[in-house]
């Protein structure tokens, strides 16, 4: 049975309760913390920064991925890497050259994930695929939680697996935004190794029911695929 790895999203935390936060999701057993990074370019607004990489470093052994929704990403890899981001995410259509971009990344010891937008072909992403460690496709346009899920990007999903497959290659298929319990069987199907949950995981009271739910949804898929 496949299963797929649950990345809760911080940007729909209690900012003013982090700690407590930390431990909520610890608790709701989910597998990775993602911190979405935003500067006002790339996307219309601010969101976090290196001081709350640092601080979430201290709280937790989970691994750290830092999702960089920030032009010229490149400029900035090397204070997220020191922060204490596991991963770093950084998106194909930022300005930058990608391929230097991800190349700098490794050297720093880092995982590389390369992000692309819900418009962008997975096409343009293959000449840059043995860099990478995750292929994050992005189901909502960045920039704001709790938006709908955009449906036509399962198929660059299945692509993705397709082309890896094909080509032997090891990255790993992330999906971001609007991944809820009703969402994340057909990110499964498609192909997904891994989801980014913001409100569905911090917005209830329980988050420990919300987790579960979302899992049994994805192994009732995975079971089958
Ligand atoms: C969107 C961010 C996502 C977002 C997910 O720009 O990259 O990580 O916070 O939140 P939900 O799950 O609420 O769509
Ligand atoms: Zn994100």
């Amino acid at each position: 049975m496949r299963t797929v790895r649950i990345a809760a999203s911080l940007l729909a935390a209690d900012l003013g309760r982090l700690q407590q936060e930390v431990k909520r999701i610890e608790a709701a057993q989910v597998d990775v913390i993602h911190i979405d990074v935003m500067d006002g370019h790339f996307v219309p607004y601010f969101a976090l920064g290196t001081e709350v990489v640092q601080a979430i470093r201290k709280m937790t052994r989970l691994p750290i991925e830092v999702h960089l929704m920030i032009q010229q990403p490149d400029r900035y890899a090397r204070a997220f890497v020191e922060a204490g981001a596991d991963t770093l995410i950084v998106h194909l259509e930022s300005y930058h050259h990608p391929q230097r971009t991800l190349v700098n990344i490794r050297e720093m010891g880092c995982r590389t994930s390369l992000a692309i937008n819900p418009m962008t072909l997975f096409e343009k992403t293959c000449p840059l695929l043995q860099k990478v460690d995750q292929l994050l496709c992005m189901s909502v346009n960045p920039g704001f939680m709790g938006q709908p899920f955009i449906i036509e990007v399962l198929e660059k999903v299945r692509l993705a697996q397709a082309y890896r497959d094909k080509h032997r290659l090891e990255y790993e298929i992330s999906i971001d935004g609007g991944v809820t319990d009703e969402t994340i069987g057909p990110c499964v199907t498609a192909g997904a190794n891994q989801v980014v949950v913001g409100r569905p995981i911090f917005s209830p009271a329980d988050a420990n029911d919300a987790t579960r739910l979302l899992r049994a949804r994805a192994n009732e898929v995975g079971a089958g695929g």
